[in-house]
């Protein structure tokens, strides 16, 4: 009998990287493939066992990247079909394995299929998208809003119809309704599942099928999530219709056809356990399913155990959780969370690579990198365009600092990249890889640790009862605790025998424990157990 084929990814820990932003292998500002592979090395070094990428394909960049022209072709700016290929074997040289992104919402109004849609009533493709005729006042289809603000229709003049646009004009959503978009889709999996990547991630998977009669969306009520709450509409017909499980499902049979299996990896941006657990599927659906809940919550120790013993309570048998501080489109953890603070970005990065569940790491959070501040005239994202100053994704985008030298070891000395450099002088791999008491360090000493503690990998979570209300504890397996001190004052916990293996602090790395374990503020740590307890 071969190893478990999936415990790879479900004990592992990925790491996102923005392709602009990692590494610029020509001195044109904008990171590209060829210099995701030169930095491979640093991954293999921090111990990551797969890799995602944000999307590599051909894209008129209105969403970098997310306005897709062609499944099947790379970003020029990138790198070519040769350097995935390329990407895929020195990755896999270091036991690292590749995920893509897969966009199969929307296409950029620029690919030949919208093109082709938009160009006639009668055309081939009209339905391959989703068009709707205006109300008898003109007005759009339905009440339908956009993710980025603004009503979900734009009026195609020429002939007549409203189409939908869950995101910017420039994103048209496909008909998912629509067989031949459902074959065409199945074959980009296999196009990209037969050069050798382990899975995708799946943008907005719980977006995809859309409500057939196109009924308006309630209003939210004082019981949703304030995210919905902010746009101030439900969506339940314009995304999470009970419809999009056959598409997934759909999907997991052609990852599965593969050997190994291909994984699918959801953005499933939804705001209840329940819900999130519903990707799961029966085992037949997501392999896993981006948790929104968590990244949206307050960093406290009662509202993020919340969420995570929610969750785990929803998941169906066989189910297996996610868990992520970060992405491109929410700010940096060390700003969001931490407010600057390393001793709390140290506590989280601990509570997430600890958790049951795989863990993912965005590019920078080993460093604990900061937001940076991109003034208007660097805006670069539509959504930060149109929201300025309150909101944009621009801060949590910019280039990786390698080195404390101009370029920041991201592009040439001089050059200026597509996005602003933070403090690369104060915040880079380079110094901090020298450090012991670093960022980076306290961050591969973690994942060393979960590959030497099976306890850290598979051992199921049991919270530990805590008096102070910042401390949050958990048992994971027979004989690992791991404490958070999420609060200003010290905390405890009686009765530990054991050794701290690794404490946020690490001066306390290695120290024995007879009695209780005590914590300082902001202090995360990991004990080793003499025995079953406490
Ligand atoms: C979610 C992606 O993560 C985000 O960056 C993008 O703007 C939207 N989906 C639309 O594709």
């Amino acid at each position: 009998m071969g190893a478990d084929p999936s415990a790879w990814w479900k004990e592992g820990v990925f790491y996102q990287i923005y392709p602009r932003s990692f590494a610029d292998s020509n001195g044109d500002g904008v990171g590209d493939l060829p210099g995701v592979i030169g930095r491979l090395d640093h991954l293999a070094w921090l111990g990551v066992d797969g890799i995602w990428l944000n999307p590599t394909t051909v894209s008129p960049d209105a969403d970098w990247g997310y306005d897709v022209a062609d499944y099947v072709g790379v970003q020029p700016v990138l790198g070519t079909l040769d350097d995935i290929d390329e990407l895929i074997a020195e990755a896999a040289r270091r036991q690292i394995r590749v995920l893509l992104d897969l966009v199969p919402n929307h296409t950029s109004s620029e690919h030949p299929w919208f093109v082709e849609s938009r160009s006639s009533r009668d055309s081939p493709k009209r339905d391959w998208y989703v068009w709707g005729d205006p109300k008898s006042d003109g007005s759009p289809p339905n009440n339908w809003l956009s993710g980025f603000g603004g009503p979900a229709w734009t009026l195609d003049e020429a002939t007549g119809q409203y189409y939908l646009h869950n995101f910017l004009p420039e994103q048209p959503d496909l008909n998912w309704w629509n067989e031949e978009v459902r074959e065409e889709f199945d074959r980009i999996l296999r196009f990209w599942f037969d050069r050798g990547i382990a899975g995708f991630r799946i943008d907005v998977v719980h977006m995809v099928v859309k409500d057939r009669q196109l009924r308006d969306n309630p209003p939210t009520t004082d019981e949703d999530h304030w995210f919905e709450r902010f746009r101030g509409q439900r969506q339940v017909h314009n995304a999470n219709r009970p419809e999009v499980h056959d598409v997934i499902r759909r999907w997991r049979e052609v990852a599965e056809s593969y050997d190994p299996p291909r994984i699918l990896v959801g953005e499933t941006h939804v705001f209840d356990a329940a819900t999130l657990a519903s990707f799961y599927g029966k085992g037949d659906e997501l392999n896993l399913a981006f948790n929104f809940l968590l990244l949206h919550a307050d960093f406290h120790a009662p509202a993020l155990r919340e969420v995570v013993e929610g969750t785990l309570a929803a998941i169906p048998p066989g189910g297996w959780p996610v868990w992520t501080a970060g992405n491109h489109d929410v700010y940096r953890f060390p700003s969001r969370w931490a407010g600057g603070d390393p001793l709390k970005a140290r506590a989280a990065l601990m509570m997430v690579l600890t958790l049951p569940g795989t863990a993912f790491l965005y590019y920078g959070d080993e460093l604990g990198m900061p937001d940076t501040v991109v003034p208007e005239s660097r805006i670069e994202d539509p959504v930060g365009r149109a929201y300025f100053p309150v909101y944009g994704r621009d801060p949590e985008r910019t280039p990786m600092p390698w080195s404390p030298q101009p370029g920041a070891g991201f592009t040439e000395p001089g050059v200026e990249p597509w996005l602003p450099f933070g403090d690369y002088e104060r915040c880079n791999v380079e110094d901090q890889r020298r450090d012991p008491e670093s960022m980076v360090s306290l961050c591969r000493d973690l994942l060393g640790l979960r590959n030497a503690f099976p306890d850290l990998r598979q051992g199921a979570y049991e919270v530990v009862a805590a008096d102070d209300a910042g401390l949050w504890a958990w048992r994971r397996g027979e004989r690992t605790v791991v404490a958070l001190n999420l609060a200003d004052t010290p905390a405890a916990i009686d009765d530990v025998r054991g050794l701290v293996r690794i404490s946020t602090h690490r001066a306390r790395d290695g120290e024995r424990l007879e009695g209780a374990l005590r914590l300082a503020p902001w202090e995360g740590a990991i004990v080793w157990l003499d025995g079953p307890g406490p």
